[in-house]
């Protein structure tokens, strides 16, 4: 990815319009169709964003809470709220989805600066961006470093990956698709194997049109097909994001993902978690202390805005789900690698 592209796609932007300052998120539900950007300027357009996955992904999302934290401000001064209320709306941004951990802790880091007033904020908002994409690029190292070393070099790999862990999900690069690139880059990427990722489409809309733009060859397929090319040899590993890993190892991410770990341990390949250290959440326990966000039941009973359920059939629709430990070969963080599995926590 080019310089210049790669600011094209980031996904949390401060900037200052004819309308003031705000946020310009890139309209990740827009994609593939169109890349266009929201204008962000008030709390309640922020927390509207976020639910509706205009932004998503969990260091993206940390991104725009520690900018949210600014957004607050500026419309505090701009309607005149005293800091109760400045406090009140930053904890709403805060909350506005619940299982990705930078959410919290990218909000926090903000908020501690809010007495020393909006530049302070905004310099602690653009730290958690460039901390983010520096991390972004030593992921890809060493989880292409390890792949590598694990697999042999005698072919290129083929990987599976599920949901979107690329720019469009962090600062600027990508997690999991961090290391895809790596690999891609040095020409030991023989394909990636995205899943669609139900229900709604990180995978086919998101990972496939940033794998595009990359030039790197890829198959989408049905969240359902991922076992069963597991089991029949056809891809070498499995890299996935997280949003929130517990201190034990357990590891949340989007709905899915524990069925193909589970896929990985019986075939004998790589699971391979790769999140920033900023997704360590050393206060949460385990896996069964993840919230684990329930969304609107629609997004399982329609298709397209269209009814494909009977009427009467109610809807489960759990956004995540948690990866023991035990199963993720190892974990990948700007720090290095963990092999989880075999008992090494992940800090
Ligand atoms: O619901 P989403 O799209 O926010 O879920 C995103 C994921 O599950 C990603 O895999 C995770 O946040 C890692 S992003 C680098």
């Amino acid at each position: 990815m080019s310089q210049a592209s790669n600011e094209e796609l980031r996904a949390v932007v401060w900037r200052v319009t004819a309308r003031g300052p705000g946020l310009a998120l890139i309209d990740q539900t827009a994609l593939p169709h169109a890349l266009r950007r929201l204008d962000v300027h008030t709390v309640d357009q922020l927390v509207d964003a976020i639910v509706r996955l205009v932004v998503r992904g969990a260091p993206a999302l940390g991104a725009a809470g520690a900018y949210g934290v600014a957004l607050a401000l500026v419309q505090g001064e701009r309607e005149g709220w005293g800091r109760a209320r400045v406090d009140a709306e930053v904890a709403r941004v805060r909350a506005a989805r619940p299982t990705a951990v930078n959410l919290m802790t990218c909000v926090d880091r903000a908020a501690a600066r809010l007495d020393e007033g909006l530049g302070a904020v905004l310099a602690e908002a653009d730290a958690v961006v460039e901390e983010d994409l520096a991390a972004n690029h030593a992921m890809g190292r060493h989880g292409a470093d390890w792949l590598l070393e694990r697999l042999g070099r005698d072919r290129p790999l083929r990987v599976l990956t599920h949901c979107n862990t690329g720019a469009l999900a962090t600062a600027g690069w990508g997690t999991a698709l961090g290391v895809i690139r790596e690999l891609h880059r040095r020409d030991r990427l023989q394909a990636v194997y995205a899943d669609e990722t139900r229900p709604l489409l990180q995978g086919a809309r998101l990972t496939a049109w940033e794998l595009a733009r990359a030039g790197i060859p890829h198959y989408v397929q049905a969240d359902a097909a991922a076992a069963g090319v597991i089991l029949r040899g056809e891809v070498d590993a499995a890299v996935v994001g997280a949003d929130r890993i517990a201190a034990n190892g357990d590891t949340a991410n989007k709905v899915g993902t524990v069925g193909i770990a589970l896929a990985c341990a019986h075939a004998g390949i790589p699971f391979v978690v790769a999140a920033p250290t900023t997704t360590v959440d050393l206060a949460t326990a385990s896996g069964a202390d993840i919230p684990i966000e329930l969304r609107a039941a629609d997004e399982v009973l329609e298709w397209a805005g269209v009814r494909t359920a009977p009427a009467d059939s109610r809807g489960h629709n759990p956004a995540f789900d948690v990866t023991p430990g035990a199963l993720v070969t190892a974990l990948v963080t700007e720090r290095g690698v963990r092999e989880v599995a075999k008992g090494e926590l992940p800090l």
